[in-house]
């Protein structure tokens, strides 16, 4: 199937990225349809990918955008998100990104401390600007996933403890630009173990009750992304599970009357869709092991070496019995290995060959080290 669809590109230098922009149309008519059912606002996750083609898809169905920069902000702008439908995260704005943001009307600042929320008081108030804020709060609910994509733990940096919110909620009595109106949270990333999810929405119930006993009822709730997807057989699993997704909070999560529930997806929407495309530059035979060296590496795809994360790669131009292979890229750095020991079709110099699932954290952590060419994109519809 990837093979016919690449056949327009055969002119194409490798590697690069190639989108299916018709899986991308079926995931994100799935999620809209599954979050629909019960009324959910989902922003996307930019940082997962934020290439305008993949943003015009997601803007077209009616999807916010969740910022972590301000040039995630200005990049959600320019594609034409409207500015009520943008939210911005992180745990490190600087006041020019602050700034921004306030000029730009955003919909809501997810804070992440404190200090930060007597930042963003001091310069809206410096405008004459009220900012809407959520509290983005570390429920310290273990997401069951690899430790470097873990945020909702305590050890984790991200978002404001639960012990400091008794001495926070009077400092917004002298904080008059400041307009609380919601709670965030984000306890992980490919969460597959849809259990996180279920112990998330206890704990969010919870923290509700213990605002409710304070008065305080939000009419906003942003229990962020995290759903994971399938690398291993990405075949069978083309489209991530929303609907079980978004009915385990259906089900859970005690809704306040009118209050709107936000989802923050990134990779579900994504992933999927994309894949590294690469040529074989030299097969090398090893004392115990056959490389694959290919001309893509970790400067187009950070992950494998980064996390350890699996791709399953394929072997596009080859169809001969399979044989075992390392297969790693050019870079200078022994971490620059995408797969150990697998399997592929005997494999030979200017094979093709596709690293799979690429679409959400691949393109957007490319780094130029080695002084790489950037990698290029095509969309194949
Ligand atoms: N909201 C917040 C506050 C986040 O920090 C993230 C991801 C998301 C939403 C979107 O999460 P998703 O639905 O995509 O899981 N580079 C890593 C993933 C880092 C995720 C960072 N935060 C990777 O390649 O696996």
């Amino acid at each position: 199937m990837l093979k016919e669809q690449l056949k327009a590109f055969s002119q194409q230098p490798t590697p690069f990225y190639a989108y299916d922009l018709s899986l991308l149309r079926q995931t994100l008519d799935t999620a809209k349809t599954e979050a629909g059912k019960y009324g959910y606002h989902v922003h996307y996750a930019l940082k997962a990918n934020a290439n305008s083609p993949i943003l015009a898809e997601i803007l077209e169905r009616g999807f916010g955008a969740d910022c972590v920069s301000g040039n995630e902000v200005r990049r959600a702008l320019e594609a034409g998100f409207a500015p009520e439908q943008i939210v911005f995260a992180g745990v490190g704005k600087s006041d020019a990104e602050i700034n921004f943001a306030l000029d730009a009307n955003i919909f809501c600042f997810n804070s992440e401390s404190v200090q930060e929320l007597e930042v963003i008081q001091e310069l809206a108030a410096a405008k004459g600007k009220f900012a809407q804020v959520a509290l983005r709060i570390n429920p310290n609910v273990d997401a069951y996933t690899h430790k470097h994509i873990t945020t909702g733990l305590e050890e984790n940096k991200f978002g404001i403890n639960v012990w400091e919110l008794e001495e926070l909620l009077p400092q917004f009595a002298v904080w008059p630009n400041l307009k609380l109106i919601g709670l965030h949270f984000h306890i992980g990333s490919q969460i597959t173990d849809l259990r996180a999810f279920e112990n998330l929405c206890l704990r969010v119930n919870e923290l509700q009750n213990w605002f409710e006993e304070r008065e305080l009822i939000f009419p906003h709730l942003n229990v962020g992304g995290g759903l994971g997807v399938d690398y291993r057989t990405p075949e069978e699993n083309p489209i991530a599970d929303f609907a079980t997704y978004f009915g385990i909070f259906e089900r859970l999560l005690d809704k306040r009357p009118g209050q709107v529930v936000h989802f923050e997806l990134g990779r579900a929407l994504v992933a999927p869709s994309g894949n590294l495309i690469s040529k074989v530059l030299y097969m090398k035979h090893g004392q115990k092991t056959n490389f694959v060296i290919l001309d893509a590496g970790m400067t187009e795809l950070m992950r494998p070496a980064l996390y350890q994360a699996y791709h399953k790669i394929e072997n596009l131009t080859s169809d001969l019995p399979a044989k075992t292979y390392d297969v790693v890229g050019p870079i200078c750095e022994s971490t620059d290995c995408f797969s150990k020991a697998i399997e592929l079709p005997e494999t030979k110099r200017g094979d093709l060959v596709a690293i799979r699932t690429a679409g959400a954290y691949g393109e957007v952590m490319v780094s130029e080290y080695n002084l790489r060419d950037r990698v290029k994109a095509v969309y194949l519809s």
